[in-house]
């Protein structure tokens, strides 16, 4: 990183670097001795693959021989995939309308608290006080009270035990839309489990220093909270991050499954999480929440190397038996695919 790169054209081969800085991974397991070597010195932490083009790395490595000066008319634009595909990325849910989601939800509180007061007041007057002669007055009361605060009751008795909306205060002051928003690192270089694992993991403090070495001070934050960062590397101790997406023991979810087979997104199941300073639940991981995305979403059966043993399947498409194959049909509506 940064200084250590210096040189780097007069000590390697440009071919290999373009092919490491592509692909590092592959290089490593086509058992490339220097790839190897790399990778251990640096406490194997895996570089993931990127679409840059043999050019764009071209210049890259131009920037780095010039000390970090490199003419404008030099600079090549080019859209890359990934650039084409996030302008046009499948509408997450905003911020913004989770903020007005946890509004409404404490709207109904309200309503259920002012319900029930009016509900006890109009039953006190119906047997004790005798106030209001019109009996039917109560007898309306009462009986909207009772609808709308079941109502709200079986909302809330439902949801009990989830946490759409939660937001906790994280330990450092991680910015989701720093990182992955204005600096725009693929959501990969530090969840870089989450196509190959259960778990999409957090990174641990190694991966941060790996630009924190350099970057010493924030915008928004100054140097204070990359000194904490700084610090837990230098004493050897791991931010303890406060995890805020939990399925229940008896679920079972797979990061792997999804990301790398089924190729779903990270917004589709957690929002625009580029646009968040904090990030938030804006989904309420409610079994009907799975199942209802597995019935409506179209799994994709062409080039897909893990339903190519899917034939009966394939045969039904092309004969136009089926026009398209959701999750539901390939057993994601089974009890025993989610619960243990
Ligand atoms: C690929 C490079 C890179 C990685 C990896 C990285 N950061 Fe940053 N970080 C940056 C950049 C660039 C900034 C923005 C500096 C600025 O505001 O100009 C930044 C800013 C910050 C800030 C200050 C935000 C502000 O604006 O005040 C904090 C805190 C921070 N990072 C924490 C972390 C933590 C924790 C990790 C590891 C989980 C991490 N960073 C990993 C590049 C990185
Ligand atoms: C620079 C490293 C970095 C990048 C890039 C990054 N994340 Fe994160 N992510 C973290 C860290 C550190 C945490 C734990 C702190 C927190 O929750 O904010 C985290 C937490 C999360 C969580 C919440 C995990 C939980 O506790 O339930 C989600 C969801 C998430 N990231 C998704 C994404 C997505 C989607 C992207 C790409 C748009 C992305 N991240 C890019 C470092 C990163
Ligand atoms: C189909 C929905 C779905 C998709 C797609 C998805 N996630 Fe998740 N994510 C979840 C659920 C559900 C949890 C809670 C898992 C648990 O409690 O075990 C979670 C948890 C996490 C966590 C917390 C740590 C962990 O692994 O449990 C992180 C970080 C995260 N997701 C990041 C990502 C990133 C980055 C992507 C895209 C590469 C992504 N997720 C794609 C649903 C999804
Ligand atoms: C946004 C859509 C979406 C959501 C939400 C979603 N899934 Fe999925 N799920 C998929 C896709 C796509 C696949 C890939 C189909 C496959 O593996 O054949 C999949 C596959 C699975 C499989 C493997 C099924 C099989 O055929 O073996 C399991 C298990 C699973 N999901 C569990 C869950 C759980 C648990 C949740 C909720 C916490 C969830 N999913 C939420 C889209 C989704
Ligand atoms: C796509 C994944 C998926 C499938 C398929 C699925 N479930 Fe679930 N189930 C979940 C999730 C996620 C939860 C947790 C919901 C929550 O926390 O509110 C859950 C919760 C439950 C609960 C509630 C447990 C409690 O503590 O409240 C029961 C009971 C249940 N499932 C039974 C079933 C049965 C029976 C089937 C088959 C007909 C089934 N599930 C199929 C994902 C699934």
């Amino acid at each position: 990183m940064g200084p250590d790169l210096q040189g780097i054209t007069e000590r390697r081969d440009e071919a290999w670097i373009i092919k490491f800085v592509q692909n590092s991974q592959a290089l490593i397991e086509a058992g490339d001795a220097v790839a190897i070597q790399v990778f251990e010195e640096n406490s194997k932490i895996p570089m993931p693959p990127n679409n840059l083009t043999d050019d764009q790395v071209r210049d890259i490595l131009l920037y780095i021989e010039n000390g970090g000066k490199v003419a404008a008319s030099e600079v090549v634009e080019v859209e890359t995939e990934e650039t084409v595909a996030s302008q046009e990325t499948v509408q997450a849910e905003t911020p913004a309308e989770a903020v007005s989601g946890r509004k409404d939800m404490r709207n109904m509180q309200i309503t259920f608290v002012v319900l029930l007061i009016l509900m006890l007041i109009s039953l006190f007057d119906l047997f004790v006080t005798k106030i209001l002669k019109e009996k039917w007055i109560h007898y309306i009361i009462i009986l909207t009270a009772l609808y709308i605060g079941g109502e709200v009751l079986f909302v809330e008795a439902t949801s009990l035990g989830r946490q759409q909306y939660y937001q906790p205060d994280q330990p450092v002051w991680f910015s989701h839309k720093v990182h992955a928003g204005q600096n725009q690192i693929d959501c990969m270089y530090c969840h870089f489990t989450a196509d190959k694992s259960m778990h999409a993991g957090i990174p641990p403090v190694a991966v941060c220093m790996n630009c924190h070495n350099q970057v010493k001070s924030g915008k928004i934050t100054g140097e204070s909270e990359i000194a904490k960062v700084t610090e837990a590397y230098a004493n050897k101790k791991p931010i303890e991050w406060i995890k805020v997406h939990n399925v229940p023991d008896h679920v079972y979810f797979n990061h792997a499954q999804h990301v790398e087979v089924g190729k779903v997104d990270c917004e589709e199941c957690h929002g625009a999480v580029e646009e968040m300073d904090e990030i938030v639940q804006v989904e309420d991981l409610s079994m009907g929440w799975c199942i209802d995305c597995h019935r409506t979403k179209e799994v994709q059966f062409a080039n897909n190397k893990f339903y190519e043993q899917y034939t009966r399947m394939h045969e039904k498409l092309i004969s136009g038996e089926k026009v398209k194959v959701t999750v539901a049909d390939m057993g994601g509506e089974d009890c025993q695919r989610c619960h243990y």
